[in-house]
């Protein structure tokens, strides 16, 4: 299918079939997927949560504005993001780059270097903001990978954060929520199906300089 027609296929699934399960091979795709997303220095400092439990699934309804599709889609997934992020971590990022390239480290010390400084000098907040910016776009990846892989998906900012930072247990793991994404099966009522796409026209959104 052309790439338009996969975007088009596509939309925020309001109600999902519960009865139905998404395949081992299509989680592994999304997986693969998110791990594919670009991000700033390579430094990944964004992670997947992939939930397959109803019971879980349910208990986070109430801390997603009642939104259903948080239960009834056959997966969840949560994008988060690194609370604490320390020279280890670019040391870490270093070794790997060492380890799958065999880069020399005179080649590499100059860049590890230059990021230990800038990073020094951020703070916490500009860090979740530029974390933040990166969780989007491994968002815009995966939606865009399940309109052609033909998932349903519905990208949602309409969670309580701290709440599945608490019920998830992410604080321990040093994460923090950023967005959700349900995905599975459009439910056959789901009123939103056969509507119309509301854009604006093209020459209101892109600007064409020659
Ligand atoms: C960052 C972001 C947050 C969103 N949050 C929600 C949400 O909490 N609940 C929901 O039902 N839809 C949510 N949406 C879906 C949008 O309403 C939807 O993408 C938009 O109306 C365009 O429709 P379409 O995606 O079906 O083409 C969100 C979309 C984005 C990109």
């Amino acid at each position: 299918m052309h790439i338009i027609e996969s975007l088009q296929w596509r939309y925020a699934t309001k109600k999902f079939d519960a009865t139905k399960k998404l395949t081992s091979e299509q989680i592994e795709v999304l997986k693969n997927a998110f791990s594919l997303t670009a991000t700033s220095f390579g430094l990944q400092p964004i992670k997947l949560v992939v939930i397959e439990n109803k019971e879980i699934q349910e208990s986070l309804v109430e801390h997603s504005f009642n939104q259903r599709q948080v239960a009834d889609a056959s997966h969840l997934l949560v994008i988060c993001f690194q609370d604490e992020f320390t020279t280890e971590d670019i040391e870490t990022y270093f070794s790997l780059v060492k380890e799958v390239r065999q880069t020399p480290d005179e080649v590499l010390n100059p860049f590890k270097d230059y990021l230990v400084d800038a990073f020094s000098k951020k703070t916490r907040d500009e860090m979740h903001t530029s974390f933040k910016n990166q969780a989007y776009i491994a968002l815009g990846n995966l939606l865009n990978v399940c309109a052609i892989e033909k998932i349903d998906s519905c990208p949602m900012e309409g969670f309580v954060p701290e709440k599945y930072d608490e019920l998830l247990n992410l604080k321990a793991q040093n994460l923090k929520s950023a967005l959700i994404l349900p995905i599975g099966f459009r439910a056959e009522d789901d009123f939103m199906k056969d509507l119309k796409k509301v854009r604006k026209p093209l020459d209101k959104t892109v600007i064409d300089i020659k």
